[in-house]
């Protein structure tokens, strides 16, 4: 089977075995059967967060589970859906709703099941914030668990399922709990400008949820045009007596405080400064309006864009001593 459509990169390399998943008990039965237990498999959500550098030489299982259910509870709004439901469709229903807490993450690419995987986040909002809880169904035992949010451990782009748990669960569902009083959250710089701009005083969740599209479409090519899977490598988390020095030697570095001890750098601006921002290299190449983005320009291969990832990440390291780490799955 090709997986060209199903990976936002559009890599066209093919796969021994594919499977979708339409309701969490197609897990029960396919997991009944002991071979699959071992078998190297891959769960697929949107494809949007994953390099495929050669043929899959496994199982890979496609999350098809769709389904949206909401229940209100004075101004508290629970949200449950199906690990299929492809994540702006649920942004846009919420929103349409007046169902407060995930208009920053509009237009994300990807599915609800990869949501609380790597903790996705945007414009000052992370998945984390408005996380309640995600059934899962667990390969060993065959048996659904439920994890709470303390259970997933949620960190920048991390949680329990990229970490000890890693291929152990299948997200099936997830539960945000929003509310029908919106907190609207302008924090980051670019919203504020851009709701100015429009002269909007009091935005509503569906103001904010407009701006960060308009943004995103700005910003970051549309993967079914161009391939990508968004941001390509992980903002930087470094000492601050690292950004000390790089400060003397760059004053216009991108830094953020993240906590008493460390300070998170703007990646696309480190790859931007090493002279990278819009290059293309054969069929690939960095996006020319954000660095951290490396797209497809059509027919490259995993390798290629590895390859290339490479080379930015051993000059981003020459010139900044900073070391890049991938935010996008390599398989
Ligand atoms: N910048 C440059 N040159 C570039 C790109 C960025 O100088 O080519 C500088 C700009 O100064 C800008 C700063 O970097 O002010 C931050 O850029 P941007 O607002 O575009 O955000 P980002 O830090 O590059 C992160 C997330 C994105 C998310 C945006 C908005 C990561 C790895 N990426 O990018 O998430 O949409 O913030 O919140 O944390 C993703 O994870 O796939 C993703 C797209």
């Amino acid at each position: 089977v090709s997986l060209k459509k199903y990976n936002s990169f559009g890599i066209n390399v093919n796969t021994r075995y594919f499977v979708e998943i339409n309701q969490k008990e197609d897990l029960v039965e396919l997991f009944s059967d002991e071979q699959w237990k071992s078998y190297p498999r891959l769960i697929l959500g949107g494809g949007s967060n994953i390099l495929f550098t050669k043929d899959y030489d496994g199982l890979i299982i496609k999350m098809n589970i769709k389904f949206i259910e909401s229940e209100i509870n004075g101004e508290n709004v629970s949200v449950n859906a199906g690990a299929g439901v492809v994540w702006n469709d649920l942004v846009t229903y919420c929103v349409n709703q007046g169902y407060a807490g995930i208009e920053n993450l509009s237009l994300i690419p990807g599915s609800v099941g990869a949501s609380p995987i790597q903790n996705i986040g945007a414009y000052g909002v992370e998945v984390k914030d408005v996380f309640d809880s995600c059934e899962t169904f667990e390969i060993e035992t065959g048996l659904f668990k439920t994890f709470s949010k303390n259970d997933c451990k949620f960190g920048y782009r991390e949680s329990v399922f990229k970490q000890e748990l890693k291929s152990k669960y299948i997200v099936c569902s997830v539960t945000y709990a929003l509310s029908l009083s919106p907190n609207i959250n302008t924090s980051y710089g670019a919203i504020s400008t851009e709701l100015e701009k429009r002269e909007v005083s009091k935005p509503t969740i569906k103001d904010v949820s407009e701006v960060v599209s308009s943004i995103r479409v700005s910003k970051l090519p549309d993967p079914s045009t161009i391939g990508n899977a968004g941001s390509f490598f992980k903002n930087p988390i470094i000492p601050h007596q690292k950004v000390e020095e790089l400060l003397s030697e760059y004053p216009d570095l991108v830094h953020y405080k993240v906590d008493e001890n460390n300070t998170k750098l703007a990646a696309g601006w480190l790859i931007e400064q090493c002279g990278w921002k819009g290059k293309v290299v054969g069929n690939t190449g960095t996006w020319k309006n954000q660095a951290l983005v490396l797209v497809n320009h059509g027919g490259a291969t995993g390798k290629e864009v590895f390859d290339f990832s490479d080379l930015i990440i051993s000059d981003v390291n020459k010139k900044f001593g900073v070391f890049l780490e991938r935010e996008v799955n390599i398989i």
